[in-house]
């Protein structure tokens, strides 16, 4: 008999809860965040998996309310960009709340640093494991906010080299994601972006493949 190295049920219900319970939330309560609750979050990005360790991510917490007030102006911009960009579907764009930025307690910038290169280990056929090593701090980030009932929301409307500048990021650095963290009067009960009937979680069966691109599982 293999080794049990299994939790709990009751482990592994809060497990799946929170996975399943995790919401991308854009309507905050402006109460603040104790410090000792943030930085328990920040660990748990901190124990994220990254490719040859290199942990190629840094979170800049922006305190500063002018500066919020820039990275909202920034995303507005985006925003408009893109419903143009959306043509037919620009109003009911225009209609979505794609950001919390002004409202919640707590605004990170999560970003790829600079002199990433130099990290060979699972980088040199594939530059991407970077971003997908910040995707996994963030996911935990996301996931302990969650379990411990702050809500999080991901913002990634931007232009890149304007988040750059405004936060004094270095050239060869990337600005990913603006999160919004914070309290919140509920949790949506599905993904905001079902409940306006904008889009809706693709079924598994048409994501997964059996051996070959495009071959469907027998199941
Ligand atoms: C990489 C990434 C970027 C995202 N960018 C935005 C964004 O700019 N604005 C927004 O409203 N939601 C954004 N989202 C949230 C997704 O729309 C959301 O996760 C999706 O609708 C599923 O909802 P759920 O996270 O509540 O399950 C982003 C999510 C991810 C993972």
């Amino acid at each position: 008999m293999p080794a049990n190295h299994r939790y709990s049920d009751a482990d592994i219900a809060a497990v799946y809860r929170v996975i399943y319970e995790r919401r991308d939330m854009r309507h905050f309560l402006s109460d603040p965040i104790a410090p000792d609750q943030l930085n328990r979050l920040l660990a748990a990005a901190h124990h994220a998996p990254s490719v040859g360790f290199m942990q190629p991510w840094r979170f800049i917490r922006v305190r500063c309310p002018d500066l919020r007030i820039g990275l909202h102006q920034l995303v507005e911009q985006e925003r408009l960009l893109t419903a143009k960009a959306l043509h037919e579907r620009e109003d009911s764009f225009m209609k979505l709340k794609v950001e919390g930025i002004l409202d919640c307690a707590e605004v990170l910038v999560a970003g790829l640093c600079g002199q990433r290169e130099k990290h060979v280990f699972g980088r040199r056929t594939l530059p991407e494991m970077d971003l997908a090593s910040l995707s996994c701090a963030i996911q935990n980030l996301w996931l302990a906010a969650r379990a411990e009932g702050l809500g999080m929301g991901w913002v990634s409307m931007f232009a890149p080299d304007a988040v750059k500048a405004l936060l004094g990021m270095p050239a060869d650095s990337h600005p990913v994601a603006i999160l919004c963290l914070g309290h919140v009067a509920t949790f949506y009960e599905q993904p905001l972006l079902e409940q306006e009937g904008w889009a809706a979680r693709q079924d598994l069966d048409g994501l997964i493949f059996e051996n070959f691109w495009d071959t469907p599982p027998c199941r």
